[in-house]
């Protein structure tokens, strides 16, 4: 291609993409599909790879993360980030308002939503992101330039070529973190607490590619010099920060008066649980910048805005006990048995309390009064414990030292703080791992839950994963289970039909293979695209794939070398599963999409219904008989006829060794 025309498709790509990043991630609608999105996006890396001199400073290539810095700057911000006076009644909102009458001025307030998440500042030189920094301490900041250019609702290049320094939040939504957490909580990772200690720590990563996963979004409302743009108030600033390309809040309202701001705030306390991001107050700000400016500053915060706090989110309950449950694993988690208690909304009787030295730490009591803590959709906890509630009747916590269910003594390795039931054969741990496997990451069975399968295994209907599959074998009885209707069995039953169809990374995390958590389970799928191939692998064939080092390699080859599992990835194969890498291939590869193909011959490495179900998943169909029309003839071991005629056709033939190298491109 000519230089000249390749930077201007450059040019044009880099523009549709902005625009529909912007469509998508600032306005909430999309214009394009994600194919077409995908398709503009693939045409524009290859440009730019092999002309990267043509590369723009907005290229929405930059988003996908990879810049590592060493470590984080320190940035001076010219004007102090400030933080809020927070108030907690309506009588503290009268007196903010009283304190601003009495300085005979009459505002009109600007009403905000307070978001949970961490404030940034964002700098633009002619119009292109040049930094962003935290808050820090109000005076010095951090950059995280590298991490705040992954998240896809901050423009690299706004719409008008100016310098300005805008400020707002990042945050991540409640979909998000609840995804993050049911991740980590698969891999024994600790969970994150709240939205803001989520955003923060994806922000504070040397590594942009974490903060690029995370999902990150922003709300921009302030910008700190409004006179130097000529504003007289803050709406008009928002309006115009929204019309660079920035994302605002549609929440945001101009009221005439504090009964008005009564009203906005009973509305919205209303509304916060439908937001899908978390809030934990409203902001109040006085329109007006001349009034703003006569009003002034304390040392710390400005006297023309104030954050209404919503009630606290934490109460006071009763320890009743300490209870161990057992994991798919085996490891012990200690859970506190609370006397329930509604935390915003919703009732809370239990909080796990992760391990020994957890509970150690808090120094938790059983029959301690104990401070609950739950934000929205987040995971609740005890927060600390009252000792000064104690009455000299609590107990001691004391850590057992015998699994709870199958009374195997417990092991602690060296180093750690978990404890193990080592037992392969503990029901607990059996249970769990059925559960495992329907739960959403993995196998993903609607309305198959962990109650239901305690029940199940208590009836004796699942005594291994396979089972599963057979309880349509079971339908009449378990209609006659209390609690189980006709309709909710029936759905069930569907529900679990149509999980056969699962691509193979959902199998493959569900059989909950030591250290084969979801990525992982992605990573080895779509490299050996069957279960047999990955079966079939070995310890340095494991290893040298990107990601899978000896402790992974490990384990998938000790779990497969043994018979009971060979035996249950048998039955699943009767049971008819899908064990081929399905995901997102369609119309991504150009050797299978749209042809037609004719398999001959014994493939050594997987069965001839994989091998279709490979093709049809990038987008290729398999027929019968070699013709005219056909695109490939992939060919076996001992060949037959179809061979023969594809030779004298002329037909382009691949050996199995050909075909397996064209799907691991991908
Ligand atoms: S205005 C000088 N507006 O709350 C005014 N802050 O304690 C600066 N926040 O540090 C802040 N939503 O991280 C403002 N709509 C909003 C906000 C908001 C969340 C955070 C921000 C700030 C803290 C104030």
């Amino acid at each position: 291609m000519k230089d000249e025309i390749a930077q201007k498709r450059i040019q044009e790509l880099t523009s549709i993409l902005n625009e529909a990043n912007y469509n998508y991630y600032v306005l909430d609608e999309s214009k394009i599909t994600d194919q077409e999105y995908d398709k503009y996006l693939r045409e524009l890396e290859e440009l730019e790879e092999k002309y990267p001199n043509f590369v723009l400073e907005d290229s929405p290539t930059k988003r996908v993360g990879g810049e590592v810095i060493s470590s984080f700057e320190k940035v001076e911000h010219a004007i102090p980030m400030l933080s809020l006076k927070d108030v907690f009644n309506e009588s503290e909102i009268l007196e903010f308002d009283n304190s601003i009458l009495k300085m005979g001025i009459h505002p009109t307030y600007f009403c905000e939503l307070k978001i949970d998440g961490l404030s940034v500042s964002l700098h633009y030189e002619k119009g292109i992101l040049t930094k962003a920094a935290t808050r820090g301490n109000g005076v010095t900041g951090e950059d995280i330039t590298h991490n705040v250019k992954t998240i896809k609702s901050v423009p690299l290049k706004l719409k008008d070529p100016i310098d300005i320094e805008v400020r707002g939040e990042i945050y991540m939504s409640k979909e998000t973190l609840k995804e993050i957490n049911l991740e980590r909580e698969k891999n024994h990772l600790p969970l994150l607490q709240n939205p803001r200690n989520a955003a923060a720590g994806s922000v504070r990563q040397l590594d942009s590619k974490v903060a690029a996963q995370r999902n990150l979004d922003t709300f921009i409302y302030h910008l700190p010099n409004p006179e130097d743009y000529g504003f007289r108030y803050h709406h008009e600033a928002i309006d115009f920060m929204k019309s660079l390309g920035f994302k605002t809040n549609p929440n945001n309202r101009l009221v005439s008066n504090i009964q008005q701001v009564f009203e906005y705030i009973q509305e919205k306390t209303q509304i916060r649980q439908t937001l899908p991001y978390e809030i934990d107050g409203i902001v109040i700000k006085v329109d007006s910048i001349k009034q703003q400016q006569e009003l002034g500053f304390t040392a710390r915060t400005p006297k023309w805005a104030i954050a209404y706090k919503f009630p606290a989110t934490e109460v006071l309950t009763k320890l009743k006990d300490i209870v161990f449950t057992v994991g798919r694993t085996g490891q012990i988690t200690p859970n506190a048995v609370l006397e329930p208690v509604i935390v915003m909304g919703s009732t809370i009787s239990r909080a796990t309390l992760h391990n020994e030295d957890y509970v150690k730490e808090k120094g938790l009591m059983i029959y301690d009064t104990v401070s609950i803590r739950k934000a929205g959709d987040v995971i609740p906890e005890v927060v600390e414990v009252k000792k000064e509630r104690r009455t000299g009747k609590e107990i001691p916590f004391t850590m057992i030292k015998e699994c709870p269910i199958c009374k195997t003594p417990l092991v602690k390795k060296k180093d750690q703080v978990d404890y193990f039931c080592l037992n392969e054969k503990c029901p607990a741990r059996k249970v769990e791992g059925f559960i495992h496997f329907i739960s959403r990451p993995a196998m993903n069975i609607d309305g198959f839950g962990a109650r239901m399968m305690e029940d199940f295994y208590n009836f004796g209907v699942i005594k291994s994963i396979a089972d599963i599959y057979d309880l349509k074998k079971h339908r009449e009885d378990l209609t006659r289970l209390e609690g189980y209707g006709e309709k909710s069995v029936d759905n069930l039953l569907e529900a679990i039909e149509k999980s056969k169809e699962n691509s193979l990374e959902r199998l493959l995390f569900g059989l909950g293979i030591n250290h084969v958590g979801s990525k992982t389970a992605k990573i080895l799928s779509s490299h050996f695209q069957t279960l047999d191939a990955l079966m079939n692998a070995n310890f340095d064939e494991l290893v040298s794939i990107q990601d899978i080092g000896d402790i992974i390699a490990v384990s998938l080859l000790d779990y497969f070398s043994k018979e009971e599992n060979q035996i249950l990835i048998q039955k699943l194969k009767q049971h008819g599963l899908n064990m081929v890498y399905l995901k997102g291939k369609i119309l991504q590869d150009e050797n299978f999409n749209g042809k037609s193909f004719v398999l001959t011959g014994t493939l050594t490495q997987m069965g001839r219904d994989e091998a279709k179900k490979i093709i049809e998943s990038r987008g290729g169909k398999t027929v019968e008989s070699v013709s005219r029309k056909t695109s490939c003839v992939i060919v076996g071991e001992n060949p037959g006829s179809k061979y023969e005629k594809a030779k004298k056709l002329n037909i382009p033939i691949w050996n199995e060794k050909d075909f397996l190298a064209k799907i691991k491109k991908v």
